[in-house]
């Protein structure tokens, strides 16, 4: 099983510069990304884990039990190379890793190969107002999750539900939001489309999987 994610909490887009990079986006702006993130943004706790601290309050959390980590683009996320933001990694002695930044305190429970359970994981953030609230992975990311969208309006004859949880038409691809009541948002990147090569151009050569 592969587990694979992007969890933003209270998130800001990081965009770094702007640039036409290929022929074929002469007529628009394309930004320049790269996928693979920076080594220091890496936190490898165990064979199967991985996480990449993107931003103080965004983490790419993979687990795959054959111990491969990709980082090919997916229709979702193209850019992961950012500046690592500070982080602490802090050993509390009971079996986890605690790994902080400003925010975001991530808890794992590294030492017996686990995948992603309630059990084994957690990330503690901070609120605006110095409370602190704590996501697990069971938690629905559709609950106070401010919409999202659908591939197409294609025979609908009313109004589509924005809320995932109610389009039953898979073809539709409804996809959450990034903007959540909740403080956080997970996007889910484990099925979707990856993308072989670097460039939006080269869509031809998807394959199932990320
Ligand atoms: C975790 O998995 C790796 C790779 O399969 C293996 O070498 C290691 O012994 C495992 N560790 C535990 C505690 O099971
Ligand atoms: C702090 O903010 C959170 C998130 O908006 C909210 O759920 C909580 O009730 C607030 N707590 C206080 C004491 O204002």
């Amino acid at each position: 099983m592969m587990w694979l994610a992007v969890l933003i909490l209270l998130s800001t887009t990081n965009i770094i510069d702007c640039k036409a990079q290929h022929p074929l986006f002469e007529s628009f702006e394309v930004p320049v990304f790269n996928p693979k993130p920076s080594s220091g943004s890496l936190v490898k706790p165990n064979a199967v884990a991985r996480f990449s601290i993107l931003t103080e309050r965004l983490i790419r959390l993979e687990f795959d039990e054959s111990g491969i980590f990709r980082n090919f683009p997916s229709f979702a996320v193209v850019n992961r190379y950012i500046k690592p933001p500070p982080f602490l990694i802090e050993y509390p002695g009971n079996g986890r890793m605690l790994v902080k930044t400003k925010y975001l305190t991530l808890s794992y429970a590294y030492q017996h190969n686990n995948s992603f359970t309630d059990d084994s994981l957690s990330i503690e953030f901070l609120h605006s107002n110095g409370t602190t609230s704590t996501w697990k992975p069971s938690m629905d990311p559709a609950e106070g999750n401010l919409r999202g969208t659908v591939r197409n309006l294609d025979n609908y004859y009313k109004a589509p539900d924005l809320d995932c949880r109610f389009e039953t038409d898979p073809n539709q691809h409804c996809t959450l939001g990034l903007i959540s009541r909740t403080g956080w948002t997970l996007i889910d990147d484990t099925f979707t489309p990856r993308l072989d090569h670097q460039t939006p151009s080269t869509q031809h050569s998807i394959s199932p999987g990320s």
